[in-house]
């Protein structure tokens, strides 16, 4: 059998504690798979003030007292605490690393939560992460052989380990995964002498007068990865949306590739889960009317069963294609149809989709929250997902979808354009409406088209049934992981 490895997997969300993104349910599903592949994997994360230290099982680590680490002038106390993820299987031990002003005072993520203005401190605050972190493993006397750091909020990491931290990390490895190449953490240049690395290293860091963690890490990680292979090629040529920055990903081409997420097949198991109001038992047809009837109760909007119900889970922003959909709502609403719409973000489209709420009353329900029991009943409640989105570099609430007997509906980019499968274009493996401009017309032909499927009762089933019985669980993408991680330790 493989040697097992000691790997330390660093995301600022990890499901069940903290959750804004997709980003949460990977550093839960991702390490018990890896524990399925006897590796020694633990997950490290801060401790936001969120975070209730009574119902996640946190106890404190006796031995990780009075540690401190230097964020610029700040000698800031490192608080680490511990609690487990689960699985039938497995148990992963997850460390946190907390600090009262910088996360146990917020109850945010990234943003304040009423304002949804981004705190002002970011970049010292994922700064102190990235130092607590490293302290963390010198304190557990656990240096790990792979160090995995997800998105701008540990690329510091790669850095530190070769300066200032070199000694104790020597023979550390380090994977950067990008989950949003769009999301950058790009600071004012004065920030960066808060890292306490040497100046002449800013360099590593600097893109368009801004000091960018992401830069940082594509330029120390051992290996970087993204979330689907077309992103990767994607993020590569996009100028636009990475802001320039994929001209330095280049650079690093022998060394970067797409790998597709998978996903837990027991939080998101419909014969299994707690959170909706109705459990599969092999009749697709009363599920959904069951979940269905639910959700439109529970929205508030008329119980027609015999109409299609949409429903989409965005971050509130451009990504996701929320302007699209505002843009679209005239015409999609003189069909006779409804739409569940759950998220949190930007105020200015809040407003627009209260003014369409407001229009269409018995059509559209707009809900302004992070809801992760609200977004399990959606998925087994409606029959159409919308996932319009500009870009997506993964997108799990597709898999999400078929396994929960919902069709999505999806603009082919990124990992969508990976999974998606026209059911026009292919009749035998089809499993989605698949749309390819961003564009009004092209969005509402794909609702229009889903309109039709509706009322084709076997056709729609037959789509279903086939997708509900795809594997998207982690075993194929762990393998691929694994093989980099062992390629990189091989290097000096
Ligand atoms: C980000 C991406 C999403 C992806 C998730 C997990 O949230 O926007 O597409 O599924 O990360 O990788």
């Amino acid at each position: 059998m493989a040697k097992s490895l000691k790997i330390l997997f660093v995301s600022s969300e990890v499901y069940p504690f903290a959750k804004e993104s997709g980003i949460a349910d990977v550093s839960h599903s991702f390490p018990l798979s890896l524990k399925d592949f006897g590796h020694d994997v633990r997950v490290i994360s801060p401790k936001y003030g969120s975070i209730s230290e009574r119902k996640s099982k946190i106890h404190n680590i006796s031995r990780l007292r009075d540690v401190h680490v230097n964020v610029g002038d700040n000698l800031a106390p490192v608080n680490i605490k511990s609690s487990s993820l689960y699985s039938p299987r497995h148990k992963v031990q997850v460390y946190f690393t907390t600090n009262y002003d910088y996360f146990e005072e917020r109850l945010g993520i990234y943003h304040d939560p009423v304002t949804w203005e981004e705190y002002h401190d970011n970049a010292e605050r994922f700064i102190f992460f990235g130092k607590a972190v490293l302290e963390t493993c010198i304190r557990l006397k656990w240096i790990p052989d792979i160090i995995h750091c997800n998105d701008w909020q540990s690329a510091l990491i790669p850095a530190l380990i070769k300066n200032g931290y070199s000694s104790k990390f020597n023979k550390t490895k380090v994977v950067f995964t990008i989950h949003n190449f769009y999301r950058q953490g790009a600071f004012d240049l004065s920030e960066f002498k808060k890292t306490g690395l040497p100046n002449e290293l800013l360099d590593n860091f600097e893109h368009r007068s801004k000091f960018n963690f992401m830069k940082g890490g594509i330029s120390y990680a051992h290996y970087i990865t993204t979330v689907s292979p077309t992103y990767a090629k994607e993020i590569l040529d996009d100028y636009h949306y990475s802001n320039g920055l994929n001209e330095y990903l280049k650079t690093r081409l022998d060394n970067f590739t797409g790998i597709m997420n998978g996903i837990e097949p027991y939080t998101w198991n419909p014969k299994r889960d707690k959170l909706i109001h109705s459990r599969f038992m092999d009749d697709v047809e009363e599920f959904k009317y069951n979940n269905k009837t639910q959700l439109q109760k529970i929205s508030g909007l008329p119980i027609r069963p015999e109409i299609p119900l949409f429903g989409m889970i965005p971050r509130i922003g451009y990504q996701k294609g929320t302007g699209l959909f505002i843009d679209s709502a005239d015409k999609i609403f003189k069909e006779d149809i409804q739409v569940v719409l759950l998220g949190q973000g930007d105020t200015d489209l809040k407003n627009s989709l209260l003014r369409i709420a407001r229009k269409y009353p018995k059509k559209l329900k707009v809900i302004f929250a992070f809801d992760d029991n609200l977004s399990h009943q959606i998925e087994a409640g409606c029959d159409f997902f919308l996932m319009p989105s500009l870009y997506e570099p993964c997108g799990l609430n597709f898999m999400y979808s078929l396994k929960y007997a919902t069709v999505p509906i999806v603009r082919a980019t990124g990992g969508l354009k990976d999974s998606g499968i026209d059911i026009d274009a292919d009749n035998d493996n089809g499993n989605s409406i698949v749309f390819e401009n961003y564009a009004v017309e092209d969005f509402t032909n794909a609702i229009f088209r889903a309109v039709n499927l509706f009322k084709k009762k076997s056709l729609m089933t037959h789509v279903i049934e086939k997708g509900m019985q795809h594997d998207y669980t982690w075993t194929e993408s762990t393998k691929q992981y694994d093989q980099i991680y062992r390629n990189i330790m091989k290097e000096l």
